[in-house]
């Protein structure tokens, strides 16, 4: 082991975290603390400092893992606008508490498309979850049961629809890209609903163009890409090279979808279907037109095209526009207990995180997704208390200034 890199997560606190040593290789170089970083890391003399907030995961996951894998999971579309907008925009956004509530207690649990769940934050579709920790999108899946959230699960997570669904039997909604092939979709599909999936996330948002990863040639380890591509359930031959699965995975999606795409969905699955990637109140009128059960409000987190706006100074007009008609569900930015209050004031039913929980299971796996849920949660029963909120439906428009 690298003795440089191994003092360095003591130094910080990781050894307090469980940090799995296997992954602590001693031909890595150490990855630079980020400028910033919370004192309660920095100070972790003994190794005895715990996260307190997502920004230490998010240190802890830079030490963690290599770099390119880091700057996967972190970085945005090309010049990041849209990514540092995302949490500019919940930084804007003032409270305004009412004094003298008297409340004492506060219940965080909320329904979902009918889904009883305790927290209002749920856990996003990412991709590559086994290059993250050894357990991938098993050990998220597990934090979102043991949290009693939704899960939803990226169909790029690197585990088979049929090995999550063995891993927890909590709540989880499939997101997919759809294949060219639609017989491998349909497929896909009913085998997300016949192992228990409660509905389906068609994403929809493109342009994603990221700098980092091209500079860092980023992709896909061999193996990983053949099970990826496996799982998904593409017949995919032993005698495949590394580069033919590549030229095969470059054009096996489809990027030119239309809203029938939906109508064909409702005539293959009875799940409820969500459409991800909404910013426009116009996209929203149309997704409620055809009877979609759920809008996500997102920009992918500014993975996606780079200029467009944060997903929080879209909702308001989404809001207006459904008017009741479908569930709307927000994410993008979220990086504080206030980023919930605040989405949920401003007419969101609850939110997904992202990067909070890829960072929280580079760091510590399982356990790690788990702290970054009660990290938010607790800071969202901070904003509950001292605004006079008993429950979810208490935190109303008029405690956000606008
Ligand atoms: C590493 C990573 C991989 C992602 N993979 C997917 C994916 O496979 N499907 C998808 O719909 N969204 C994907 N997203 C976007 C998230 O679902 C979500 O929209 C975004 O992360 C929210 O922003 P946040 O990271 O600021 O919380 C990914 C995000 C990250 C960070």
């Amino acid at each position: 082991m690298n003795r440089r890199f191994f003092s360095q997560l003591l130094a910080m606190g990781a050894g307090s975290l469980g940090l799995w040593q296997d992954r602590v290789r001693g031909d890595e170089e150490p990855a630079q603390v980020p400028a910033g970083a919370s004192p309660a890391i920095q100070s972790g003399a003994g190794g005895k400092s715990e996260p307190v907030n997502v920004t230490d995961f998010q240190m802890l996951a830079k030490v963690a893992l290599p770099p390119a894998t880091y700057d996967y999971i972190t970085t945005g579309s090309t010049d990041e606008v849209t990514l540092r907008e995302n949490v500019a925009a919940f930084q804007r956004l003032r409270l305004l508490p009412p004094l003298l509530t008297g409340v004492a207690e506060v219940d965080t649990s909320t329904t979902v498309l009918k889904q009883p769940i305790a927290l209002p934050i749920l856990l996003a579709p990412v991709a590559g979850q086994s290059l993250y920790h050894p357990h991938g999108g098993l050990a998220s899946a597990r934090a979102a049961a043991a949290a009693k959230t939704i899960m939803g699960v990226s169909s790029s997570v690197g585990h088979s629809v049929e090995e999550i669904a063995a891993a927890s039997s909590g709540p989880k909604w499939f997101q997919l890209y759809m294949p060219k092939d639609r017989a491998v979709a349909k497929r896909l599909v009913e085998r997300a609903e016949r192992t228990g999936f409660k509905a389906i996330v068609l994403t929809v948002d493109l342009g994603e163009r990221k700098d980092a990863d091209k500079r860092n040639r980023f992709a896909l380890p061999e193996s990983t890409l053949r099970k990826h591509l496996r799982d998904i359930g593409f017949d995919i031959p032993d005698r495949m090279t590394y580069a033919q699965m590549m030229a095969f995975n470059d054009q096996a999606w489809d990027l030119t979808m239309s809203w029938k795409e939906f109508d064909w969905l409702r005539s293959i699955t009875k799940l409820p279907l969500l459409i991800k990637g909404v910013l426009r109140a116009d996209d929203a009128k149309k997704a409620v037109a055809i009877g979609l059960d759920g809008i996500i409000v997102s920009n992918h987190g500014g993975r996606r095209l780079d200029g467009v706006p944060a997903s929080i100074d879209q909702l308001p007009s989404i809001v207006k526009a459904v008017n009741g008609r479908a569930e709307i569900l927000l994410d993008s930015g979220i990086r504080r207990g206030t980023d919930v209050f605040k989405a949920i004031a401003l007419g969101a039913k609850a939110v997904l995180i992202g990067r909070p929980y890829a960072w929280g299971l580079a760091a510590d796996g399982e356990a790690g997704v788990s702290k970054v849920l009660e990290l938010l949660r607790e800071e969202l029963v901070s904003a509950m208390l001292a605004s006079g909120c008993q429950n979810v439906a208490g935190i109303k428009r008029d405690l956000v200034m606008s």
